[in-house]
C-alpha cells in the first residue's frame, strides 16, 4: 500500500537500506510510525466544536471537582471520541485565509539557514500540524529523532501520548494545533543517539516562526508542553515546572496552561502523574466552555 505519505517515505526508506545507506531512524521506528499515521489519517479530518462559547473565567477548584467513584483508565482513545460523529466545518473567521497565510510561512520556515550546526544535522524543518483555525494550540519544544524523519511533530512515543491525550479531550489531532519552538531537531554529537533539548539561543533564533503560527492561527489557549517550551515561550531561565503547571499563565494575551510533556509520563507512568496533566486539561476544556462527561471527570482518580 504507498497511498500515505509515510508509506511512501517507509518504502524510499526501504530501498535507500536496501542499497547500502545506513539510515540515522530504524525501519521499525518508520513502520512504527506509518501505522500510526494510517490510523490518524483514517479518521476523517474535519473540525468538531461543543456548542458553548469560551468562558472568560480561569477554572476554579470548585469546577473542577470531580466524582470519586469516577473509573480509572489509562490514556487510550475515549469511547464517546472514537465513535462519535464528525460535525461539519465551523469557520471562527476567515480559515481558508489562515490556511494560505500558514502555507505561505511554510516556504520559508522549511527552507530556513539560520542555525547552520542544525541544518547540518537536520533531515528537515517540522513546520507544525493541525488546524489552522484550532481554538487550542499545544506547543512542544523540539523535534525528536522521529519528528525529523517524518516531518510532523508529536509523531514519536511521546507523541502517542499527546495524542491518546487529545482523543481523550474529544479532539482529534486534526482539530488542534501541535508545533513546536524549535523547527529543527538538536543535533546530537557523532555516535550518540537520543534526543537533546533545544538550547535557549536555538529557541530564540527560531520563535519568531511560532509567534507567527500563533499569530495566524489565533488560539483561544496555548498549552505548553513541558518546562522547556515553558521557558522558551516566556523567555525565563527556570520554568519549575512541578510548580508552575495547572496554573494559568498568558502569553501576548492568550491563556497558556503549563503542563507536564508527554514524555515526562512515560517515565513517570503512575496514575498520580497522569491526573495532574489530565487535570490541566479539564482546565482547558473548561475555559473553552467544553462540556465534560462524568467519565472525562474521572480518569485517572483512584477508587
Ligand atoms: N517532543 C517535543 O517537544 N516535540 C516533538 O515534536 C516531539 C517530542
Amino acid at each position: 500500500m504507498t497511498d500515505q505519505p509515510t508509506d511512501i517515505v517507509f518504502a524510499a526508506l526501504k530501498q535507500m537500506q536496501a542499497n547500502g545507506v545506513h539510515l540515522r531512524g530504524s525501519l521499525d521506528s518508520c513502520e512504527r510510525l506509518r501505522a500510526t499515521a494510517s490510523a490518524a489519517s483514517a479518521a476523517p479530518r474535519t473540525v468538531s466544536r461543543a456548542p458553548q462559547p469560551a468562558a472568560a473565567a480561569p477554572a476554579s477548584a470548585e469546577t473542577r471537582s470531580r466524582p470519586e467513584n469516577a473509573p480509572k483508565i489509562t490514556f487510550s482513545i475515549a469511547p464517546e471520541a472514537k465513535g462519535r460523529e464528525s460535525v461539519a466545518p465551523v469557520s471562527k473567521s476567515g480559515s481558508s485565509e489562515k490556511s494560505a497565510q500558514l502555507n505561505a510561512l511554510r516556504g520559508p520556515v522549511l527552507a530556513c539557514t539560520k542555525c547552520p550546526h542544525l541544518v547540518q544535522s537536520r533531515t528537515q524543518v517540522v513546520f507544525g500540524v493541525g488546524n489552522p483555525d484550532a481554538d487550542v494550540m499545544f506547543v512542544g519544544e523540539a523535534p525528536g529523532a522521529d519528528e525529523d524523519l517524518v516531518g510532523e511533530p508529536f509523531v514519536g512515543k511521546a507523541g502517542q501520548t499527546l495524542t491518546k491525550m487529545i482523543d481523550a479531550m474529544n479532539f482529534r489531532r486534526a482539530d488542534v494545533y501541535i508545533a513546536n519552538i524549535l523547527k529543527c531537531r538538536p543535533n546530537t554529537p557523532p555516535g550518540e543517539s537520543g534526543n537533546r533539548k533545544p538550547t535557549h539561543a536555538e529557541m530564540d533564533v527560531c520563535k519568531p516562526y511560532l509567534l507567527r503560527q500563533i499569530e495566524i492561527i489565533q488560539p483561544k489557549v496555548i498549552v505548553a508542553l513541558g518546562g522547556i517550551a515553558v521557558e522558551g515561550l516566556l523567555g525565563i531561565d527556570k520554568a519549575g515546572i512541578a510548580q508552575m503547571r495547572g496554573t494559568w499563565k498568558e502569553f501576548r494575551g492568550i491563556p497558556m496552561m503549563p503542563t507536564f510533556h508527554p514524555s515526562y509520563l512515560l517515565h513517570n507512568p503512575s496514575n498520580t502523574e497522569k491526573r495532574k496533566v489530565w487535570e490541566d486539561m479539564l482546565a482547558v476544556l473548561e475555559r473553552l466552555g467544553h462540556e465534560i462527561t462524568a467519565k472525562q471527570r474521572g480518569y485517572f482518580l483512584a477508587k
